[in-house]
């Protein structure tokens, strides 16, 4: 797999929108049915240099860097592995000067983006408190003066799992003169543990947990491309970690008991069931999949070939399992919309799952915008291959958005005054075909020679107006090669 090893994510994918179908069939609930539920429930867990520490990204991301699938160009990450198996933790959110927009977003064991702190919600800067839900729900809680710990901590944040991560993105302004600004303010984002007086709740996260990285090798797969050895390892690891690590709704974790418990799951340990046909589980899990994508009710919005999921199915995903393993495989640890958004454009002409969008050599899309897009944050359009790495190009560009120098058509800049607003273009051409002066502004690379790739357009600090029906999504055509 392709992880550096400094980063050395383990990435397991698992979830399910099977659940109610299956467990309407009860007690007849078929063991290649519940191997697929259990590979399709567990997610992500971030094994970094050791756990409840900040591992701060320095420099964006690359055509180079594969350390994660779909990386945004826009953000530094700082990573924490959450281990609050043997102690609380308190996280200190420093002051972000000048209004640059930031999000630290807290993630269960199963990647749901279950609380955030930062720009869109204006949070003040100092210490929170980071423990584990107990009779309670899991999530944030923003302290009053009511609260007696008012004076120590800004807030509490509870987590349903024992482990989990924080995944810090702070946004660079420009890739060379902004990079130390960043810096400065990642280097006193601190985590510190404090000790609680009572037996520890689960094992330490340890690289001997989680497989000494054998684990993931399993990273960055839809489950259904799981080898029968990775599927058995993270079904074995399901077991160790389950019970400290229950779903975030909990009204569900009996009925995802009884499921783990008839793939195998129980009291800890994975014992293959009988009857298991594996070649079965991943032609169910990939039926899954492909439905998944398919289905039209799972949509937002619809504009102009522009399409989002709904807000239930993104970042914050309770019982929609399914969901968040389609979405883990290009988004890794999605954020919640009041976060972010993603719309999806997809070319009709495009058959298989490797991408979105599809060129010959010869040919080019153009997008037009119809304005500025409403963001309390930021935006851009960023440009994948069809493996979801970023696109090697001579200009070093990954992708454009409000940072970069956009022009219009008669070549002002479109962020040059924040007054000024109408509609521009951008062009995506193969980065073997440069075009015309005019257009290398507005140009962003696709793969060279052409081929399936995709597009992310992300929206930071969404307004109602982009998905409200205000925003006019852009018209894109196909035409032949800009020169
Ligand atoms: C198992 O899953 C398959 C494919 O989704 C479905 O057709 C079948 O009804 C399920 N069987 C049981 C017993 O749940
Ligand atoms: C943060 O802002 C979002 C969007 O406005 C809101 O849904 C959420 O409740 C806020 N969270 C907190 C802790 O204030
Ligand atoms: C303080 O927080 C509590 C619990 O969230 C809430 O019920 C109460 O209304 C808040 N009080 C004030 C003064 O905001
Ligand atoms: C983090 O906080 C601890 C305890 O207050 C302190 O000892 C340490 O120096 C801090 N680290 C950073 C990077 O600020
Ligand atoms: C499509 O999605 C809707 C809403 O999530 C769901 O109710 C329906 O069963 C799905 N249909 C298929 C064919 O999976
Ligand atoms: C996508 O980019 C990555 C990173 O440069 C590279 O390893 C991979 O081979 C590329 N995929 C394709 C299909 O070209
Ligand atoms: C940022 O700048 C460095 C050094 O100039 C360059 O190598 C890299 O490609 C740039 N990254 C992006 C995302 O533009
Ligand atoms: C935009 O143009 C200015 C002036 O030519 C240049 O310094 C800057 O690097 C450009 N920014 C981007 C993101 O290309
Ligand atoms: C570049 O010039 C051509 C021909 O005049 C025009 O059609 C196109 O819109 C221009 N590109 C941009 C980005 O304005
Ligand atoms: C900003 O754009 C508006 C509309 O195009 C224009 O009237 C104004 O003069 C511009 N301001 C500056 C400082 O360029
Ligand atoms: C859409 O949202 C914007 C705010 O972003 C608001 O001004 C507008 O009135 C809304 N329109 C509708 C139709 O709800
Ligand atoms: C692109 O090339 C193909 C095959 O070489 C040719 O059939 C097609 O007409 C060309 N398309 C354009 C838009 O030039």
């Amino acid at each position: 797999m392709h992880l550096r090893p400094s980063f050395s994510v383990l990435i397991l994918a698992m979830s399910t929108s099977i659940t109610a179908e299956l467990l309407s069939h009860d007690s007849s609930i078929d063991v290649n049915n519940a191997t697929a539920f259990a590979l399709i429930t567990f997610e992500p867990v971030l094994s970094a240099v050791g756990p409840n520490t900040f591992q701060n990204q320095a420099k964006l991301s690359t055509a180079t860097s594969e350390v994660l699938v779909r990386p945004n160009v826009d953000t530094l990450y700082s990573k924490v592995v959450i281990d609050l198996s043997h102690s609380d933790l308190i996280l200190s959110i420093p002051e972000v000067p000048n209004n640059r927009f930031y999000v630290a977003p807290f993630y269960d064991l199963y990647g749901n983006n279950f609380a955030n702190v930062g720009s869109v919600n204006q949070s003040s800067p100092g210490d929170y408190l980071i423990t584990i839900s107990r009779n309670d729900e899991p999530g944030i809680r923003i302290f009053n003066e009511t609260d007696s710990e008012y004076t120590k901590y800004k807030g509490v944040i509870k987590f349903a799992t024992v482990y989990g991560s924080i995944m810090f993105r702070i946004v660079v302004n420009n890739n060379g003169t902004d990079l130390n600004a960043v810096h400065a303010i990642q280097a006193q984002l601190n985590i510190t543990t404090i000790e609680r007086k009572e037996e520890p709740l689960a094992p330490l996260l340890t690289p001997t947990l989680l497989g000494n990285g054998q684990l993931s090798n399993a990273a960055l797969l839809l489950p259904f491309e799981f080898s029968l050895t990775q599927a058995t390892e993270t079904l074995q690891l399901l077991a160790q970690v389950n019970a400290v690590n229950p779903p975030e709704d909990r009204s569900d974790i009996k009925q995802v008991n009884d499921m783990f418990s008839v793939a195998g799951i129980d009291d800890g340990q994975y014992t293959s069931p009988e009857g298991l046909d594996y070649d079965k589980v991943s032609t169910i899990i990939g039926d899954q999949v492909q439905s998944f994508f398919a289905n039209q009710s799972n949509h937002g919005f619809d504009q102009n070939g522009w399409f989002n999921l709904l807000p239930s199915l993104s970042g914050d995903y309770h019982t929609h399992y399914l969901a968040r393993t389609c979405i883990a495989w290009y988004g890794y640890l999605q954020l919640a919309p009041s976060e972010a958004e993603y719309p999806t454009y997809l070319d009709p002409t495009v058959t298989t799952a490797s991408g979105s969008l599809q060129l010959a050599a010869n040919e080019s899309y153009i997008m037009n915008f119809s304005g500025k897009p409403p963001v309390t944050g930021f935006w851009s359009l960023t440009a994948y291959n069809s493996t979801n790495y970023l696109v090697p190009n001579a200009l070093d560009r990954y992708s454009l958005g409000d940072r970069s120098n956009l022009t219009y058509a008669d070549g002002t800049q479109v962020y040059a005054n924040s007054t000024n607003d109408g509609a521009f273009s951008i062009l995506i051409q193969p980065a073997d075909q440069a075009p015309s002066a005019n257009w290398t502004t507005n140009w962003l690379p696709a793969p060279a020679g052409g081929g399936e790739f995709a597009v992310n357009l992300r929206w930071y600090g969404p307004t109602p107006a982009l998905t409200n029906g205000t925003y006019k999504y852009p018209v894109v055509t196909k035409q032949g090669t800009v020169y």
